[in-house]
């Protein structure tokens, strides 16, 4: 009886092992696609949600009114042609040419654009670390 009982169990696992391995095999692949996929397309966006509130930074712009200076979509009358257009922000490899691209260095970049690139006309705003954050956090809604 007990014998019956653990050969039917062998075969049960039997079955299992040809069976379900497969199945989590595929399954284990595409969940690694899906978040490579993931991974690679948001990266940037993802640490820039990590980073402040674009929403609040769509309002600092405004007031900052960056817009005097430069190009910026979603910005009513952010127009100036002084410095560089930040459409597509979110895909520069670099911020002014001299630095690569990372929430972080933008972040430094905006709070004191001088230090980066001396004599630019870029002024410092005197953002304060949350407003520079929030306004980075909205130029990498920009792909
Ligand atoms: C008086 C004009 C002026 C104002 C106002 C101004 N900027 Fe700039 N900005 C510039 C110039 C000029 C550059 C280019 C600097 C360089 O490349 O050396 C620049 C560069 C930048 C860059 C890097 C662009 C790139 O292509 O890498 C960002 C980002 C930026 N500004 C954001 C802002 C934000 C946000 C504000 C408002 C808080 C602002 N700027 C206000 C003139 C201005």
């Amino acid at each position: 009886m007990a014998r019956s009982r653990n050969a039917f169990r062998v075969e049960d696992a039997d079955r299992r092992r040809t069976g379900v391995p497969d199945c989590r095999a595929i399954r284990l692949a595409l969940a690694v696609c899906v978040a490579a996929i993931g991974l690679a397309g948001c990266q940037r966006s993802a640490a820039a949600d990590r980073i402040g509130d674009p929403r609040a930074g769509a309002i600092a712009i405004d007031r900052m009114a960056c817009g005097s200076c430069h190009r910026i979509p979603g910005i009513e009358e952010a127009d100036g042609s002084v410095g560089p257009p930040l459409a597509h922000f979110a895909s520069r490899q670099m911020i002014a040419g001299v630095l690569a691209n990372s929430p972080q260095a933008l972040v430094r970049y905006l709070e004191a654009p001088q230090e980066v690139v001396a004599g630019n006309v870029m002024p410092n705003e005197g953002l304060g670390d949350r407003q520079a954050r929030d306004i980075a956090a909205y130029l990498y809604t920009l792909r």
